[in-house]
């Protein structure tokens, strides 16, 4: 007998009336129309079942401080790096795991089953480093997490010389940080930027880890650290293993140099990661009118074949102060910063949040194939589309074949004049 079959239900390539059948947590059977004892049915009703959504870009270290020691007036970029300078001698390990664990309650309660964040290793305590290290142990069995070492004030920029993050950095890696991070464009000089993407991919190599830098995320066009971390993946041999998150300098970059540097991007196999709520508020705050959006160039660079996702980034810290955890709600921003209006980009969208930021955190077992692992999300909307649209309710969460989270259906009961009271849900 399977242990769990759901049925009716409708799947992001458009396949309606499809069962989905688990056994031993994984995917046993995809069949349209398929009926088979089960210890557990759900019917679907027609409702969009997805795999789980994926944020390939968050700070957890940071999450849910808001007002914490004060709140961000005037909501700029430089004021919450001061602010975050300020919170950091403040922060607490065990305060910092309770409010990384609230955050994974609220991922989970969203369907958001894996999420890659950078943490701060500027701190020579490595406080957060531990604390996340702990959270990662302990949401295991639900979420997960791929932590980044990320040296937020510069690789090369310590206060007591440039070995002095490195050196952190390499002590993170060593109590079991996954991937390495980086900051170019904020090292001292352009050369130390170029330097710092050198030194942290020939690390990764050595190492056989991941990269994911913040990089270029500036409006300056002339910030072209991607085309030196593209070159150092090459170089290296790293394709495929680095990523470069931000990028939003591409967006004021020249038409005629982005022409080429997609063509190296594309050869580097790099993926992006855009973050579409954070750089649509933080970038174009230096220029008057027109203001530029200041996101990467997300429809290019998905035509030439790179894998282009969506982070989520910030929720409720120095730099951000709104954010709930919904990745429909990155694409949503995602689709209209990019002006992704098409039928087939709003899907792309979709993927963004889902599949492809799977493939940039490089998750094993991941989708909607017979032995695939059995998490899910049913979503409250008939297609991707949909859900973008409504920021869909989740009706359930699977993890493993096993349900995890479940909020009732979202209606609205009205008493209007002319019109019989009825329930409705919006459409
Ligand atoms: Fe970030």
């Amino acid at each position: 007998m399977l242990d769990l079959l759901i049925t009716h239900a409708r799947l992001p390539d458009g396949r309606g009336n499809m069962s989905v059948a688990v056994q031993d947590a994984l995917i046993a059977e995809i069949t349209e129309g398929f009926e088979a004892p089960a210890h557990e049915t759900v019917d679907a009703q027609g409702m969009l079942l997805s795999s789980p959504f994926v944020d390939p870009h968050f700070h957890m270290d940071a999450a849910l401080s808001y007002g914490l020691p004060r709140v961000n007036q005037s909501g700029t970029l430089l004021e919450g790096i001061s602010l975050w300078g300020e919170l950091k001698p403040l922060l607490a390990q065990e305060a910092l795991v309770e409010r990384a664990l609230a955050y994974c309650d609220w991922a989970v309660a969203k369907g958001l089953l894996a999420i890659r964040t950078h943490v701060d290793i500027c701190d020579p305590r490595l406080l957060a480093v531990d604390a996340l290290l702990q959270v990662k142990q302990q949401v295991a069995p639900y979420i997960e997490l791929q932590l980044v070492a990320f040296p937020q004030d510069g690789a090369l920029r310590g206060p007591q010389g440039p070995q002095q993050h490195m050196d952190n950095l390499v002590r993170a890696l060593d109590k079991g940080v996954d991937v390495i991070g980086g900051i170019p464009h904020f090292e001292r000089t352009y050369e130390q930027g170029s330097l710092s993407v050198k030194l942290l991919c020939e690390l990764a190599a050595e190492r056989g880890l991941l990269v994911d830098m913040h990089c270029d995320e500036s409006d300056d066009p002339h910030s072209r650290h991607v085309e030196t971390l593209a070159f150092e993946t090459q170089r290296l041999g790293l394709q495929g293993r680095v990523t470069g998150s931000h990028l939003t300098s591409m967006h004021s970059m020249d038409n005629y140099y982005v022409s080429k540097l997609i063509a190296l991007m594309a050869e580097a196999q790099l993926h992006v990661v855009a973050n579409p709520l954070i750089n649509i508020t933080l970038q174009g705050r230096h220029d008057s009118y027109p203001k530029r959006r200041g996101m990467t160039r997300v429809p290019e660079l998905l035509g030439a074949g790179i894998n282009v996702a969506f982070g989520h980034d910030c929720v409720m810290d120095p730099w951000y102060s709104l954010g709930s955890g919904d990745m429909l709600e990155v694409a949503h921003m995602g689709l209209h910063v990019g002006q992704m209006t098409s039928q087939a980009a709003m899907r792309q969208c979709f993927e963004a949040v889902t599949v492809n930021a799977a493939r940039v955190m490089g998750l094993q077992g991941y989708g909607l194939e017979v032995g695939c692992k059995a998490d899910f999300v049913l979503l409250q909307a008939r297609d991707p589309v949909e859900a973008i649209r409504l920021r869909a309710n989740r009706l359930k969460v699977f993890k493993a074949g096993k349900l995890i989270a479940e909020s009732p259906p979202a209606t609205s009961t009205l008493a209007l004049p002319n019109r019989p009271s009825h329930t409705s849900w919006m459409r």
